[in-house]
Order: C-alpha cells, then sequence, then structure tokens
C-alpha cells in the first residue's frame, strides 16, 4: 500500500475548471487559499475534452489547471478520467452501449453509457490513462490518483452480447464443467438444465421468475466486471506513476450491487462517497452506519470522505438544504468515525448541465454566503485537528455484512417482501448510536477476536468457514447476536436442511420449523411487553433458553427471544422483528451482559466517539440537540467546547474534540 497521508487532514472538493473561462481560475486557488482546502480531485469527467478524437489528446488547459494549483499550494487527486466515454465513442462502436434485461439500449447523453464488459470500451479507456498517467506522473502536484468515478454507480448491470459472453467466461472459470454450474443452479427445477454453455445467457427479462442463483451469479460477476476495470487501471497506474491509487467508494444510502469488501484490497486507501437522504429525519444516523461501515471496508484503517455535499443535492425527489452548522456537524462526524480527509462535490456550482442544482463550496451566489463562511470555518477546524491523522476508532462491537447476504435475502419468490436486507442493520446500529456505542460494520470473514459483542443482522447467505468462525468467536467468551432470516442458504443459495436457521441452528440451540411472515401492518406481542412486526416462525428451543414468547398473533406461546450459553459465550436469537424500543432494551440487555460501554456518559442526540493512537486519544462530541450539552471529559481542546464547572460544555449544534489526558486504556487491552 503506498502512503497517502499529508501532513494533516485532506480538506477539498471535486473541481472542474474545465467548465469555467480560465479568468475564473485564478479567482478559485484564491477562494480555496482562504478555505484552507488543501486537495481537489480535478479531470473526472474531462474524456470528451483530453481525447476529442481517437488518440488524440489535448492536455494544455489541464497543465494550466494543474500548474495553478500547484503554484496555489494545493494537492491534486488526479482522475484517470474514464468515469464517462466521449460521445465518439458510442458513435464509432454502439456495441459499447449497455444494455437493460429486456433491451433497452442505454444512450449517451447522461453519463456512464458504456458496457462494462466491452473490450472496445477497456482498450480505449486504458490508453486513456496511459497518456494521463504518462503526462503527469511526476507533476509534484498530484498526491493521489482517482480510478474512474463511482465504478457502476448508472451501468453495473449490463445484458448485451458481449456481457452475455464475458459471462459465460466467468462461469466457466467459477464452476469449470457444466454439470457443477447445473448442479449450482438446481437446474433439475423447471426444465433448466444446460447442455452447452452457449445456452446460458444473463438473467434476461423472462416470463416469470429467473433461475435464483443464476441471479446472484449474474450480481457477482457484474460486481466483478467493474472491480476488474480498477485493476486494469490501478495495474497501469502502479506501473507508470509513483503515486498511491483510490477510487470512489459507495457505502451506504442503499447502492447495493458493488461488493466493497472485495475490492478493498485493490485500493491505496479506502474513499466513501456519502450523502444525506433528505426525507429521513435523524441522516445523522445513517452517515454513522455509512461511515462505520466504511472503516469496516477499509479494515479499520483510516479512510477518506471522497464526496458529500455542503447543502442540497440535485437527484432527490425534494433536496432538503443543509441547516446552518449541519455540514459541519457531518463532516467532523465522518473524522470522528476514522476519515482522515473530507471532500465535497463540487469546488464550484455549475451553471450549466444536470447537477446546476447541486450545492458545492462556493454557490452560484458567491463566496457571501453561509456556505461558503462554513466551508472557511471548517477549513480551520479541520487544520486543528492534524495530529488526529492516522489514528483508529474504538469499537468493541461488530455488526456482520456481507454484500452477497443482501443479495441473496432480496432475491425474488421469498417469504415476505416486508423482510429486507439492510432493515435489522441500520435498526440494531440505530439503537447503538442511540446508546453511544460505535460499531465497527465488517464483513462475516474478519477477525472477530477484538470484539465483545457481535451483531449478524439478517445474514441470510453464509458460508460454513464464516458460521464457524461465529460460532469460535462465541466459544471465546463473545456474546452474538442472530436475528431472523439468517443462516438459511448456503454460497449457491440452497437451503440447509434440517431446520432454520440452518447454518446458526446448533450455536442458537433453535430450530425453526416454519415460517409465519405476518401480513401487511400485523404486529404481535411478547411477554416481555416487546411489539413486534413483519417476521415470526414456529421456533423450538433446543437447548437455549427463552428470554421472551409470543402472547398473540398466529403463533401464541412460540418462543421469539432466546438465549444459548455456548462455551465461555452466549448466542442470542432474535425471530421476529422488533420495534425501535424493544431494540433499545434488548441492546441495553447486551451492553449490559458485554461489559460495553460508551467512551463518555452524553444526553440523547449526542454523538461521542473515540479515536486513538499508539499514545494519545481523541474525543469527539457532536451535538446534534438544539441545546448546549456538558460532560465529564478532561483534556485539551482542539475543537469548541467551554469548561464549564469542570465539565466540557458544547453549545447547541457545535463540535468539540478533545485530546484526553490520561488517554484511558482501550477496553479490549
Ligand atoms: C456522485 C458523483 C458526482 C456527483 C454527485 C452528486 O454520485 O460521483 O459526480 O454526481 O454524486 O451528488
Amino acid at each position: 500500500m503506498r502512503n497517502w497521508h499529508g501532513e494533516g487532514i485532506w480538506y477539498g472538493a471535486d473541481y472542474n475548471p474545465e467548465q469555467w473561462p480560465e479568468q475564473t481560475w485564478a479567482e478559485d486557488i484564491d477562494l480555496m487559499r482562504r478555505a484552507g482546502v488543501n486537495l481537489v480531485s480535478v479531470g473526472i469527467f474531462s474524456w470528451a475534452l483530453l481525447e476529442p478524437a481517437p488518440g488524440r489528446y489535448v492536455f494544455d488547459w489541464l497543465d494550466r489547471a494543474i500548474d495553478l494549483l500547484h503554484d496555489g499550494g494545493i494537492g491534486v487527486d488526479l482522475a484517470t478520467a474514464t468515469a464517462s466515454p466521449p460521445p465518439w465513442l458510442a458513435h464509432r462502436h454502439p456495441e459499447t452501449l449497455p444494455r437493460r434485461a429486456d433491451g433497452t439500449v442505454l444512450w449517451p447523453g447522461g453519463r456512464q453509457a458504456y458496457c462494462p464488459s466491452s473490450p472496445v470500451f477497456r482498450g480505449h479507456s486504458l490508453a486513456l490513462v496511459e497518456a494521463v498517467a504518462r503526462r503527469y506522473a511526476r507533476h509534484p502536484a498530484v498526491v493521489l490518483w482517482h480510478v474512474s468515478n463511482e465504478l457502476g454507480c448508472h451501468n453495473v448491470h449490463c445484458y448485451c452480447d458481449v456481457s452475455a459472453e464475458s459471462f459465460r467466461g466467468w462461469l466457466r472459470e467459477r464452476y469449470g464443467d457444466l454439470d457443477s454450474l447445473n448442479a449450482a443452479w438446481g437446474t433439475a427445477f423447471w426444465s433448466q438444465r444446460y447442455h452447452d454453455w452457449a445456452e446460458i445467457n444473463p438473467p434476461r427479462t423472462a416470463p416469470t421468475f429467473a433461475n435464483p442463483t443464476q441471479q446472484l451469479d449474474f450480481l457477482r460477476f457484474s460486481s466483478d466486471e467493474q472491480r476488474a476495470q480498477l485493476r486494469a487501471e490501478r495495474e497501469l497506474l502502479n506501473r507508470l506513476v509513483p503515486q498511491p491509487v483510490t477510487t470512489n467508494f459507495m457505502i451506504g444510502t442503499g447502492i447495493k450491487y458493488l461488493d466493497y469488501h472485495s475490492w478493498a484490497a485493490d485500493v491505496d486507501v479506502v474513499a466513501n462517497d456519502h450523502y444525506l437522504t433528505a426525507a429521513d429525519p435523524q441522516p445523522q444516523v445513517n452517515l454513522a452506519l455509512a461511515a462505520d461501515h466504511t472503516r469496516g471496508v477499509a479494515g479499520g484503517a483510516p479512510w477518506l470522505l471522497m464526496e458529500h455535499s455542503t447543502s442540497a443535492v440535485n437527484w432527490q425527489p425534494r433536496n432538503v438544504a443543509k441547516t446552518p452548522g449541519q455540514m459541519r456537524r457531518n463532516s467532523l462526524a465522518h473524522v470522528a468515525r476514522g476519515a482522515d480527509g473530507v471532500l465535497f462535490f463540487q469546488w464550484r456550482a455549475s451553471r450549466a448541465g444536470a447537477e446546476k442544482f447541486h450545492s458545492a463550496l462556493v454557490p452560484h451566489a458567491g463566496p457571501d454566503t453561509k456556505v461558503f463562511r462554513e466551508v472557511c470555518r471548517l477549513g480551520a477546524d479541520l487544520r486543528a485537528l492534524a495530529e488526529v491523522r492516522g489514528s483508529r476508532v474504538d469499537a468493541d462491537v461488530a455488526i456482520l455484512f456481507d454484500y452477497e447476504a443482501w443479495w441473496g435475502a432480496e432475491l425474488d419468490s421469498h417469504p415476505s417482501v416486508d423482510v429486507t436486507y439492510t432493515d435489522r442493520l441500520s435498526a440494531l446500529h440505530a439503537a447503538l448510536w442511540r446508546a453511544g456505542i460505535t460499531a465497527d460494520v465488517v464483513h462475516p470473514s474478519a477477525d472477530l477476536s477484538r470484539y465483545r459483542l457481535v451483531l449478524a443482522p439478517t445474514l441470510y447467505l453464509v458460508r460454513d468457514a464464516d458460521a464457524a468462525a461465529l460460532r469460535r468467536f462465541v466459544e471465546g467468551g463473545g456474546t452474538a447476536v442472530v436475528t431472523y432470516f439468517s443462516g438459511i442458504v448456503d454460497e449457491h443459495d440452497h437451503i440447509r436442511l434440517g431446520g432454520y436457521p440452518g447454518a446458526f441452528r446448533d450455536l442458537l440451540g433453535v430450530r425453526v420449523e416454519e415460517f409465519f411472515p405476518l401480513r401487511d401492518g400485523e404486529t404481535v406481542h411478547l411477554d416481555d411487553g416487546a411489539r413486534a412486526d413483519v417476521w415470526t416462525e414456529w421456533l423450538h428451543a433446543e437447548g437455549a433458553e427463552v428470554l421472551a414468547a409470543y402472547t398473540d398473533g398466529p403463533l401464541p406461546g412460540v418462543p421469539a427471544l432466546t438465549r444459548h450459553a455456548v462455551g465461555a459465550g452466549a448466542a442470542w436469537y432474535v425471530g421476529t422483528r422488533l420495534d425501535d424500543d424493544a431494540t433499545d432494551r434488548l441492546v441495553a440487555r447486551l451492553l449490559t451482559e458485554t461489559g460495553v460501554r460508551p467512551p463518555v456518559g452524553a444526553p440523547a442526540g449526542v454523538e461521542v466517539v473515540r479515536r486513538r493512537s499508539a499514545d494519545r486519544s481523541w474525543l469527539f462530541v457532536v451535538n446534534h440537540t438544539g441545546r448546549p450539552v456538558r460532560l465529564a471529559v478532561s483534556g485539551v481542546e482542539l475543537l469548541g467546547g467551554t469548561r464549564c464547572d469542570g465539565e466540557l460544555e458544547v453549545p447547541a449544534g457545535e463540535v468539540a474534540v478533545v485530546r484526553e489526558q490520561p488517554a484511558p486504556v482501550p477496553a479490549t487491552a
């Protein structure tokens, strides 16, 4: 891994000078300096300007822009510029256009209109990467390379003939022979047996439900195809340039089809884009989940927030602006959770194009604005936090997350459309957030030994090795919690027979003989006072202690919540969809049982996260409430807060960061 760290926290934005007359550039640099910007992503959507005709490259404008940035002391995260091909590519090679499952062609005119499996696209894109890399490899402004942009954001699934051929190649690699494929896909069902590789296609629009394993493999293949572009560009860059390489992931906010856990090793630094959902009344909780997941993908290492927004976006139905102070809380919450860089989309709000109503660091109204003043304040804040760079986030709790389990759990023809993969993940994470506990969101194959509590929400598809690892974690003294519709199938989406939740039945000491999903809006109650909906199941405790049973609904008297002592630890099972109050109570019990505590007691709505280096630790306190709060924190204040009767007072809506003295001993030490 090449080092991507600078002297402090990176701060900046996508910078698109090509959208502006050159007279604006000098003002841009002045304003960037005023704001404390030290890194900008350049050239992301510049292919059509850099290569106006195949093989003819025009770099003079980019030379001037990068030189200007360098003179201003601003680093460059240089794009390979392959994110969106120029119109000439599709015009000359219409076969590079992607197709939907029903055959609809996706035409140029927006962005990312290419088939990810197209060798023609690959060839042209790599030629561009080589030209850009050769030109700027030694430029002193370049500190990082940015492959493409949000790979697979709009074109992750292509069903064209080129993709079909590539899918067949991928399947040959995976299965070797047709018998293995037929067995894995369960093609004895519905007369689906394949006798020739040429008979196999992507799961194109069919009269009814397509084969689930075919669907699952196509999703795996599609994620791998996008990763193949990343790998191809990175390999070339590694040969031609000395700087580190990244690309921006889209972890959180519902992006489902790219298996970032499997991509992490292909970048020198994990970078993520995160946008708030305007309709979400508490977007800071989802932000925390996205950040905790990004850190999990990065293996706990610091990461880069490559994009977020200073205020409103343009692509939601109602694009709500950020209230005063909200951007700062958002940015610093990302830093609290491991980001060593805070970048935005984009520097200057566009005057033309589909994103002209998207906020920026410099709004249409110019620098004399709330947004730009907050941008300058944030720049100063991040400078004050330089010493935090490189430190890690304390977490005693892990939540298991597997993109393949997500894909599998939400395939069609399942017991209930109301069972969605991220539902319990969000609910449990939010309950932890309310309790002041930071969790790492990690892949089931991650090393669990450093955690005290591991949650497995809706882990529908699980590999034998990962189920065994969870068992070892519990035997060794850990506490695990598994929620309904987990452990159901193997990696081929074949049911694990003998009773649900197959892979976890022994660990949990329960056996489910039948699912009893609830009707839309139907609720049930448990004898511990909990309310639940969506899901119930006919469960037998076989070794587990019953903590709560249904009092009504289709299964009165049947256990809903159990705990099984295993080795030195315990495994809990939640067989229904508890409401938020009941989830809070469950989490409180788990925290008591495991001794996991927040870094410091804080009132509701106040987020406290600890980062730690070898010999120091820092507490980030984000006050999301509308009133000042006081916390028992002592140390050196790097940011915000005032001392009041020996306590740290953090004003309404503000953020404080304190270097703790003395640094507390890690809980797991
Ligand atoms: C991202 C993308 C940016 C910009 C931004 C708007 O998905 O990478 O180029 O479109 O969204 O929010």
